[in-house]
């Protein structure tokens, strides 16, 4: 038996022990094969490690010849992909893509490397000032915070555009700052697909940015210990929000930023923490907070592959319901997400290649697609899914 951190997980592991959520829940049970969808979901319930057996003692009879070429778990030989980068450096395995993705193809432009530039040194200087925020009592300015994020969407437009460009990008050795930074950016392009009025963006962006300041608090041990947490310690990560609001209070800044901290991770329908608030008690800040908070961990880095195919997220969010997130707002988010992609080219699970066509508002999912000649509607064909975008 393993002890993994989420990070590391790779589908095709099989679960050695069950997985728990911040309830004691069961979310996964003991000899579960992970999946990428799986892994997501353990993501989702902000679980940072967890057992997996260990591939020496456990090889099961069905490993396929790609398996054998590695040592211990490699990438699980999944349906067809484009969008799986070659295999980290010092991995065994023999997997390449036979063109560059869609994902690839985004970085490879000029224009995301310029952003991806802008990324990064807006990260450092925000590492930089979020740290001391933490040890002076000075009054925070909003406006000197949200510099470099404003020159990201300026330069990238402030819808589809910016959001593609972040789905793309992912760093995966940065646990607080980049994922802050992502969710701000989030946050202000889902506020511009619900109309609200430019001071409420940057203001949603300021949110974002400070969301998860609580952190910071908690033993950088705790956060990244491999294994199970014990019940202090579970404790401890769930009062981020109450140390990120204590944090903040003095500072001076808009009451929206600190219900954001402090209710981030509240769920509309009362299953949250820390105070089991629920509806229209949740400040609407924190609310469209929870939901980019929650796509940005779901999407996030992954050594055996590139980002996530917003589908498949789209399908997460639907399978594990809406009542957890203002609905208007998850709707809004997931349709756009959608939108980003229609005529788009992808690649549907029986390897065929299609084009995005029309969304069904029903199943956001599962689109209409055009195949050659033939259109499809996914509505009607359980079996098929979106497998990537091409
Ligand atoms: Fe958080
Ligand atoms: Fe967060």
């Amino acid at each position: 038996m393993l002890k993994l951190s989420t990070f590391d997980l790779t589908p095709g592991m099989i679960l050695a022990e069950d997985v728990l959520n911040f309830d004691r829940q069961t979310i996964l049970s003991k000899g579960t094969e992970l999946t990428d969808v799986l892994i997501s979901r353990i993501e989702l319930n902000g679980i940072l490690s967890v057992y997996i057996e260990d591939a020496s003692s456990e090889k099961k009879e069905e490993d396929t010849v790609l398996e054998e070429t590695t040592e211990g778990y490699g990438p699980a030989p999944l349906s067809p992909r484009r969008d799986v980068p070659p295999p980290p450096p010092g991995s065994n395995a023999e997997y390449a893509p036979s063109h560059p993705s869609y994902s690839e193809r985004i970085k490879s432009s000029q224009e995301f490397k310029d952003f991806k530039k802008t990324f990064d040194n807006a990260t450092e200087d925000f590492k930089f000032k979020l740290n001391e925020m933490i040890e002076s009592t000075a009054a925070v300015d909003t406006g000197d915070l949200l510099k470099a994020p404003l020159k990201l969407i300026e330069h990238s437009g402030s819808g589809s555009n910016t959001f593609d460009m972040i789905h793309n990008m992912r760093d995966y050795d940065d646990l607080t700052y980049a994922h802050s930074m992502n969710v701000a950016l989030l946050n202000y392009v889902a506020a511009s697909w619900l109309g609200w009025s430019e001071p409420d963006r940057e203001l949603a962006m300021a949110c974002g940015m400070l969301h998860d300041i609580g952190k910071l608090q908690v033993s950088h041990s705790i956060l990244t210990k491999p294994g199970k947490l014990d019940p202090v310690e579970y404790k401890h990560i769930q009062k981020h929000p109450i140390y990120g609001y204590k944090i903040l209070k003095e500072k001076g800044l808009d009451e929206h930023i600190l219900n954001t901290a402090l209710m981030h991770h509240e769920r509309y329908d009362g299953s949250g923490y820390p105070l089991q608030l629920s509806g229209q008690a949740i400040d609407r800040f924190a609310r469209l907070t929870a939901i980019s908070d929650v796509y940005e961990a779901m999407t996030s880095a992954r050594v055996y592959r590139g980002p996530l195919c917003p589908f498949r997220v789209i399908e997460i969010f639907e399978e594990e319901g809406f009542e957890k997130y203002d609905a208007e707002y998850v709707l809004s988010f997931l349709s756009n997400v959608g939108a980003t992609y229609v005529r788009n080219a992808c690649m549907l699970s029986d390897g065929r290649e299609a084009e995005i066509i029309m969304l069904n508002k029903e199943k956001l999912s599962r689109p209409v697609v055009q195949c050659g000649y033939d259109y499809v509607d996914l509505m009607q064909h359980p079996e098929l899914t979106i497998e990537n975008l091409l």
